[in-house]
C-alpha cells in the first residue's frame, strides 16, 4: 500500500470528535480517480447517533461525485485491531469490488490487510437488474 493512504488516515484521525469513548479513528479511501477521501468518527451525546470514520470518508467520496472504492485504510490506537465494524463493512462493500484491499493500522504502521470479501463474505448486494 502506498504510504500516503496511511498518512491520510492518520491525518483524518486528528479530527475525530470522540469525547464519549475517547477512541479516535481516522479513515482514508482511495477512489477510482486516484483521489483520496478522508473521515473521522463523529460521536454524539445521544450515543447511537454517532458514526464511524469509514462512514465519514464514504460521505466525502460521494459528495465529490465518486462511487468506486479501490483501497481503504483505517487507523486507531490500542492493542486490538481497529477493523471496520459490521455496518461499515456493508457500507464499504456497496462501493467496493470483492478484492478491494482494506488496511488496518495504528499511528505507526499497517498491522493487517484484508480484502472486503474477507471482511464481509457473501455480502448482500441488491440486484437492481431484477424485474
Ligand atoms: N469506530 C470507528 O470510527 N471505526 C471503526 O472501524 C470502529 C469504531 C468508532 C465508533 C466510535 O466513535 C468509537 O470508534 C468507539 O467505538
Amino acid at each position: 500500500m502506498s504510504e500516503t493512504l496511511h498518512d491520510a488516515a492518520k491525518g483524518a484521525r486528528k479530527f475525530a470528535h470522540a469525547p464519549y469513548s475517547n477512541f479516535h479513528v481516522g479513515a482514508a479511501i482511495r477512489a477510482a480517480s486516484g483521489k483520496v477521501y478522508t473521515g473521522a468518527n463523529v460521536e454524539n451525546a445521544s450515543y447511537p447517533e454517532g458514526w464511524c470514520a469509514e462512514t465519514s470518508a464514504i460521505a466525502a467520496m460521494i459528495m465529490a461525485g465518486e462511487t468506486k472504492i479501490t483501497e481503504v485504510c483505517v487507523v486507531g490506537a490500542g492493542k486490538q485491531l481497529v477493523a471496520p465494524c459490521g455496518g461499515c463493512r456493508q457500507r464499504l462493500a456497496e462501493f467496493s469490488a470483492a478484492d478491494t484491499p482494506v488496511h488496518v493500522g495504528d499511528e505507526t504502521r499497517i498491522r493487517r490487510s484484508f480484502t472486503i470479501s474477507e471482511l464481509l463474505p457473501e455480502a448482500f448486494i441488491l440486484d437492481t437488474e431484477r424485474e
